[in-house]
């Protein structure tokens, strides 16, 4: 019996568009290539004064707006991000204090295009096991900070966004809420994507800045292979486990890296294309974002109603893995 439930869903995108054309000034790309091989049309770049923390305000505002709660209720704030405002404090405490969570512990997550995901299932269990009543799940990444727009590769990938999740518990009997989880990390494949500078094996220097070592640096085929491979493993076999069959799904929100990511794994499934959503051609990739963006484009979309199974799935630099089952709440 579901436990724990998803309540309300708020996002914040920027206004600011970066297209393809544009791209095609900075470095030598084009606009066709980027389509095809990303299925990417243009992402959304933060302004220079906005950070992670204030897109992560405005996504959680959003969605207490949605639930109609005042801050001051919410037991625990995670924030899913690679891009903190900074090192420490926590981005999850400059949320906390920003919309008034008092009386909220909370911290950050780090487990890029996953990290929704496995703050997702960090909620379900803090809510199942009966000790939190309100968490909150905040996945915001201001990507446009570490990508080094002089790199082809990565910088037609990227975007910004933050978008919010609330967790609390199903009533006595509902039959909405969480079923599971399959989660993994593989940190064999860290080397594959990484920001090398800026912790504390290579601390901040002028030869490091030099070497343009605090941007995104990623063997994009080997992330290519391992994405495909793994999302389409941790989906099956989560529908195996609570014995679901591809048609019992409503709609597959995939975490959006590449559009040919996306259909590989829904042909190896057997899903059809109008149950999984996409979105990347507007956003890109926006790392621990894209779940609940893509999630709201779904409900909006009428593919995602109360009482739906969705299946969120996600790989990410690490390697981090996850894949969660909800049936769906309002
Ligand atoms: O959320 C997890 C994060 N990341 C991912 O999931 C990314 C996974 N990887 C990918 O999405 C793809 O590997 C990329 C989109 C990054 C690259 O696509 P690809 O089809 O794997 O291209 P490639 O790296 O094999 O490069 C093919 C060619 C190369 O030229 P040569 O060596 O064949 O002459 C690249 O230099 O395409 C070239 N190339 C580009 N050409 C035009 C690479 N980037 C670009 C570009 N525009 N932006």
């Amino acid at each position: 019996m579901p436990k724990a439930k998803i309540t309300a869903l708020g996002c914040y995108v920027p206004t600011g568009v970066l297209t393809n054309y544009d791209l095609e000034k900075m470095v030598e790309t084009s606009n066709d290539w980027i389509l095809e091989r990303t299925g990417i049309a243009e992402r959304h770049i933060a302004p220079q004064d906005v950070a992670t923390s204030d897109m992560a305000v405005e996504a959680s505002r959003a969605l207490l707006a949605q639930r109609g709660i005042e801050a001051d209720t919410i037991d625990a704030v995670i924030v899913c991000t690679v891009t903190p405002d900074m090192l420490f404090p926590a981005t999850a405490c400059l949320v906390q204090d920003r919309i008034g969570a008092r009386g909220a512990w909370g911290f950050d997550l780090v487990a890029a295009c996953s990290g929704f995901i496995f703050g997702l299932t960090t909620a379900a269990h803090l809510v199942s096991g009966g000790s939190h009543k309100r968490v909150l799940v905040v996945g915001a990444d201001t990507m446009s900070r570490i990508i080094d727009y002089k790199d082809r590769a990565t910088c037609i990938l990227f975007g910004d966004a933050a978008g919010a999740m609330l967790v609390e518990p199903s009533e006595d009997g509902e039959e909405t809420g969480f079923i599971g989880f399959l989660n993994e990390i593989d940190g064999s494949g860290g080397d594959y994507l990484k920001m090398p500078a800026g912790g504390s094996r290579i601390p901040a220097s002028r030869e490091t800045v030099d070497q343009r070592l605090h941007y995104v640096h990623q063997d994009g085929q080997q992330v290519f292979r391992y994405a495909v491979k793994k999302m389409y493993e941790v989906c099956r076999t989560l529908l195996d486990r609570h014995n679901l069959k591809v048609e019992d799904i409503a709609v597959m929100v995939p975490h959006q890296a590449n559009r040919r990511i996306i259909t590989a794994v829904a042909e190896r499934l057997g899903m059809p294309c109008d149950r999984v959503l996409i979105n990347i051609n507007r956003y890109g990739n926006t790392t621990a974002a894209t779940i609940p963006l893509a999630t709201r484009d779904a409900i909006a979309q009428g593919k995602l109603k109360k009482g739906d199974l969705v299946l969120f799935a996600a790989v990410g630099a690490g390697f981090t893995v996850g894949a969660n089952l909800w049936r769906w709440s309002y």
